[in-house]
């Protein structure tokens, strides 16, 4: 399949340490909860982790909706649950990227049934003017075209998560 470099690593990076001190000002003091959305948040949510210089605590959640299609089947199920304790902790949800905006809609119901101080997303990417989400996204990395999008961390049917930039998935 045909890839064009979208996002170089260097420029992640450089978006990702901004991300890491913007979160480390705003809760100074805390000790956050990270929850990474398994798979595509992995290789993210080690980098963003290593730029918040506070204590964090780190766990995941499994989510699928996609299958191996390039669109969202709009069925969203749990695979893997949290194995941390919500109540009175301010979490913060990792996310590789917001698309429609079913995954984040359908995580903050899950967390907020917890109970947490307070719930935050970042994603380093959010596709522009798909989402029809009814709540603020707190810490976007990139804006991005609804373009299908592989590369740090993200998928076409499970392959490509390994490469270091970002490409835009030409069709097949
Ligand atoms: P949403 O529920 O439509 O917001 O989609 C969220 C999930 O779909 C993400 O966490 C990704 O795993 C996957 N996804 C959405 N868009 C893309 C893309 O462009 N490339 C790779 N995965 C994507
Ligand atoms: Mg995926």
């Amino acid at each position: 399949m045909k890839t064009e470099r979208y996002i170089s690593g260097s420029e992640i990076r450089k978006r990702v340490k901004e991300l890491g001190k913007k979160i480390t000002s705003d809760y100074r003091g805390k000790v956050p909860i990270l929850i990474g959305v398994l798979n595509g948040s992995f290789i993210f949510i080690s980098d963003l982790a290593r730029e918040i210089k506070l204590q964090v605590e780190i766990d995941f959640l499994k989510l699928s909706s996609y299958g191996d299609s390039k669109i969202s089947s709009g069925d969203v199920k749990l695979l893997k649950e949290l194995n941390c304790q919500v109540e009175g902790r301010d979490i913060i949800v990792v996310e590789d990227i917001i698309d429609s905006g079913l995954s984040a809609s359908f995580i903050k119901k899950i967390i907020e049934k917890q109970n947490p101080a307070s719930l935050q997303f970042v994603t380093l990417l959010f596709k522009k003017g798909i989402s029809n989400l009814d709540f603020k996204i707190k810490y976007k990395g990139f804006v991005i075209p609804n373009k299908f999008v592989v590369g740090y961390g993200l998928d076409y049917a499970q392959k490509y998560r390994n490469l270091k930039h970002i490409y835009i998935l030409k069709d097949a």
